[in-house]
Order: structure tokens, then C-alpha cells, then sequence
């Protein structure tokens, strides 16, 4: 029985970053004999260019009959301001997710001790850190209703949108991520901003309700300012967070560069049948786009845990990481990584050397 995977390149530097996440997928593929089977596909202002729209109706109906997808980044300078905001190439990504229901995204952020020193925070703050962010991701004010720019009646232009969550939301994100933490340390941060929105108090209640169904899990609730600041201060507190749509958002970000670099960050985007979508968390890069400079490691990462994830592969995807780290071992650094005495390597030469690795062990 084979496995079909979806592989989406997108624009900027994912072409180059998909690539080597292909390349090292189609390695442990012919080694370990995992019957994946790969069809190309288009998403974001690529996709707008050659069918009108950026997620065109050919690429839902590949993503439907795929069993886990694997994308690289969206968007650019090309398309900023010159399509409608309903065609713009992070329409592309937002459809899809809202498309293929994919609420629960994971991002782990974990510290390769060889990259302590890549950190611009200290090294005693990074090293051994291993949070893991659970996002929710189609909710929240990314989707919420109404939303727009309008003219009021004195003539001045508003913008404005909702944040909005319904108890069945927010109660699904928090069974994945107390789910998670029962896996691990046991220990849940549930981040909002129940001093001052309405929203937010009633995801913190649904929290304390799901709560009571997983005793082994201690649970803490934290404001998103204060998460912002204790990820600098004291990032290894935290074991799992789980928070909602644009928190998530920043906080992914900001915890990347706990870890070396915002290339280092994979991420899985799941609905409630395991069906997966993965991507690296940072974007497309359009100043390196093309130089062959990209980092493709969490690209590389992403489809690790694609393996893991979706395709029930947690052997071929522990291999990975092992190769991953192995590339680290050797000194081996894209320039967001490099420091003195690493070896300087370019993007496709990460890729061959992890595939080598792969080879190699
Ligand atoms: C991310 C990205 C996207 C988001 C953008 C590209 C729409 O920043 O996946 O973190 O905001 O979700
Ligand atoms: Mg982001």
C-alpha cells in the first residue's frame, strides 16, 4: 500500500527548500521501502498566475485525494497590493487550511545543542529547550465575521474584523494539546487575553473544563504579554502552549529564534482524521529567493513529521532527525546558522548531506 503526497512548492525560496525536502523524503523512501508516491502541485501567487486564483481547483482536488501534503512558503513582492485581497497568495494558504478543516497546528520548537550558539539569547536560557506550540488555526480573528474596510458616515475609512471562537473550537484545540502534554512533560500553558477580550474568557473556561479530563496534565493559564516576555526570560518553563489563531502566530515566530534560527521550525497542521498538511513556519524570503542560501531544514523537519504524523512512519522520521542532526554534527551551517569555525554550505548542499547521512547510517 502506497502513500500519496501531495508536494507543493509555492513561491520565494520554497521551490528551493521543497526540493531538498523531496530529496531526502525520496532517499528514505528507496531505503526503507515506505511506498511514497509524489505528484507536484501549485499553491499561492504561482497558482494565481497560471489559473486566476491561489487555491485553484485542481489543487483541491489533488489535496483531497492525497493522504498528507507537503508545502513550502507563499507570497512575494510580485503579488503585494496587485491582486484583490480574496486572490492574494496567503488567500491561498488560509483556504486550504479553512478547506481541509486543519485546526490543530503543532510547532515544536526544540534547540539542536549543537546550534545553542546560533541563539541570539544565551546559551544557558536555550539549551535543551523542547516546547511544542499548539496553534489553532482556523478560527479566531483570522476568520472571524464581519470583517473589512468601510466608509463611515463622516467620510473617514474603518477597518475592522472579529475575533470569534465557539466552545466546540476552542474545546478540540484543547483536547489535542492536553493530549500532547500527557505525552510529555505534562505540563499545558494556555495563552490569551482574558483581562480585556470577551473571547478569550471563554476560551480560558472551556480550558479549565476540558481540563478536568486529563488529571496528569497540570495546566497554567498565562496572558499573551507575559508569554511573550517568559519566552526570552525563561523559555524552558514551558513544556506545551496551546493558544489561539494570531497568538500562535506571533509566538511561533518568536519562539523560532529560541532555537537558532526561524529556519530551524517545522509544523504540521492537522484535521480530526490525521489528514496532514506541512510547512515550514517561516515565509518565503523573497530577498533570498533564488540564491540557493535558504535554510531547508524545517522544510526537511516538516516532512519528518509528516512521516510521523500522518503516515504512521515514526521510525523513518526519527531517522531523519537523527540525519539532521548528524549534518549539524559535521559543522555543517546555512548562512542564518553560521558562526565561526562552521563550515558554510549552501541550500542544496544541506540537502545532499542529510540525504547522505540517510545513506550513510
Ligand atoms: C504562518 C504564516 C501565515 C499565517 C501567513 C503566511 C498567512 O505567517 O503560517 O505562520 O499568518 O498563518
Ligand atoms: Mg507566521
Amino acid at each position: 500500500m502506497g502513500h500519496d503526497i501531495l508536494v507543493m512548492e509555492g513561491d520565494g525560496i520554497g521551490a528551493e527548500i521543497v526540493t531538498e525536502a523531496r530529496k531526502v523524503l525520496e532517499t528514505i523512501n528507496d531505503i526503507d521501502n515506505l511506498g511514497l508516491n509524489f505528484e507536484q502541485g501549485m499553491l499561492g501567487g504561482n497558482a494565481y498566475d497560471k489559473y486566476g486564483h491561489p487555491y485553484p481547483e485542481e489543487t483541491r482536488r489533488q489535496a483531497a485525494a492525497a493522504d498528507a501534503i507537503l508545502f513550502g512558503s507563499v507570497g512575494g513582492p510580485k503579488w503585494d497590493g496587485k491582486t484583490d485581497r480574496h486572490l492574494r497568495p496567503e488567500q491561498g494558504l488560509l483556504d486550504i487550511r479553512a478547506d481541509l478543516d486543519l485546526f490543530a497546528n503543532l510547532r515544536p520548537a526544540i534547540t539542536f545543542p549543537q546550534l545553542v550558539d546560533a541563539s541570539p539569547l544565551k546559551p544557558e536560557l536555550v539549551a535543551g529547550l523542547d516546547i511544542l506550540i499548539v496553534r489553532e488555526l482556523t478560527g479566531g480573528i483570522y476568520f472571524g465575521e464581519p470583517r473589512g474596510i468601510r466608509i463611515r458616515e463622516d467620510g473617514e475609512r474603518e477597518g475592522f474584523n472579529t475575533d470569534i471562537y465557539s466552545e466546540s473550537e476552542i474545546r478540540r484545540i484543547a483536547h489535542v494539546a492536553f493530549a500532547a502534554a500527557n505525552k510529555r512533560q505534562g505540563k499545558l500553558c494556555s495563552v490569551d487575553k482574558a483581562n480585556v477580550l470577551e473571547v478569550m474568557v471563554l476560551w480560558r473556561e472551556i480550558v479549565d473544563e476540558v481540563a478536568k479530563e486529563y488529571p496528569d496534565v497540570t495546566l497554567q493559564h498565562m496572558y499573551v504579554d507575559n508569554a511573550a516576555m517568559q519566552l526570552v526570560i525563561n523559555p524552558k518553563q514551558f513544556d506545551v502552549i496551546v493558544t489561539g489563531n494570531l497568538f500562535g502566530d506571533i509566538l511561533s515566530d518568536e519562539a523560532s529564534m529560541l532555537t537558532g534560527s526561524i529556519g530551524m521550525l517545522p509544523s504540521a497542521s492537522l484535521n480530526k482524521n490525521n489528514l496532514g498538511f506541512y510547512e515550514p513556519v517561516h515565509g518565503s524570503a523573497p530577498d533570498i529567493a533564488g540564491l540557493n542560501i535558504a535554510n531547508p531544514l524545517a522544510t526537511i523537519m516538516s516532512g519528518a513529521m509528516m512521516l510521523r504524523y500522518s503516515l504512521a512512519q515514526g521510525t523513518a522520521a526519527d531517522k531523519i532527525e537523527q540525519a539532521v542532526g548528524n549534518v549539524l554534527d559535521q559543522g555543517l551551517r546555512t548562512q542564518d546558522l553560521m558562526s565561526p569555525g562552521m563550515t558554510r554550505v549552501s541550500c542544496s548542499q544541506m540537502g545532499d548531506a542529510v540525504a547522505q547521512s540517510l545513506r550513510d547510517n
